[in-house]
């Protein structure tokens, strides 16, 4: 179990830190291996990040990035994350955005869909994986209470990618999901976690203290072993 905590006066810092951080990765990637791919969260927090990180210069088309985590939307439904994504990175000439989800959004061919996806990129580390966190503690969309869980949480999963159905639906986005599981998101060179406000810095204090994965899922990121998450904080 390890973190290091990095905190930013605004949110204006935060992105330039961790857009910072992702280029750096992706630079490295790409010098040591020719390819670099990230796990991107979804929802509103890290899309300036993302933004930020595609106004810089990298060889974009050995770059892949794929959701952690989306909702089974249509692609031009304003929840879906890999068309949020899409369009953060538009000025990213090449980048590949790969999709966990088809494009009716279709819970069973999404998660048919996501399995292959990931299939060839089982071998690798992503050279970096972005985390959002809600205030229910859930990361990705490991949602807490969920019977999925287990499954998707497992360390020796025999998937990557997991169906799963909120309950409650999340009133800001009230979908079905598909999830990469907690140990494809563990596979990772560079592990971010974006916190922001006092409430969810509350949610984060708890979920250091007690290692809860089914009522906390992210506690389960936190308290990983052999693994150190940055954890990136402003008001
Ligand atoms: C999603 C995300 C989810 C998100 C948190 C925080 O699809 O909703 O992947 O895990 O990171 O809910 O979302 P905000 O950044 O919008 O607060």
């Amino acid at each position: 179990m390890a973190w290091v905590e990095h905190a930013y006066p605004d949110a204006e810092a935060l992105t330039a830190a961790v857009a910072a951080r992702l280029h750096a990765a992706c630079a490295e990637a790409l010098q040591a291996h020719g390819r670099a791919t990230l796990a991107l969260a979804g929802g509103r927090t890290p899309l300036p990040i993302y933004r930020a990180l595609a106004a810089t210069t990298l060889h974009w088309p050995q770059v892949v990035a794929l959701p952690g985590d989306d909702r089974c939307v249509t692609h031009d439904h304003p929840a879906s994350n890999v068309s949020a994504l899409r369009a953060a990175f538009a000025m990213a000439d090449g980048l590949v955005v790969e999709s966990l989800t088809v494009a009716d959004g279709d819970p069973d061919a999404s998660l048919a869909h996501a399995r292959r996806a990931l299939a060839p990129l089982h071998a690798t580390a992503f050279d970096a994986v972005v985390l959002g966190m809600g205030e229910d503690a859930h990361t990705a969309s490991l949602f807490p209470g969920n019977p999925a869980l287990p499954a998707a949480m497992a360390p020796d999963a025999g998937e990557d990618a997991f169906a799963l159905v909120p309950d409650p639906l999340p009133p800001e986005a009230p979908f079905p999901r598909i999830t990469l599981g907690l140990a494809r998101l563990l596979r990772a060179r560079h592990l971010h976690l974006l916190v922001t406000g006092a409430r969810k810095r509350e949610v984060l204090r708890a979920a250091q203290a007690t290692h809860d994965p089914l009522h906390m899922p992210v506690s389960a990121v936190l308290h990983a072993p052999e693994v150190t998450v940055h954890i990136h904080w402003s008001p």
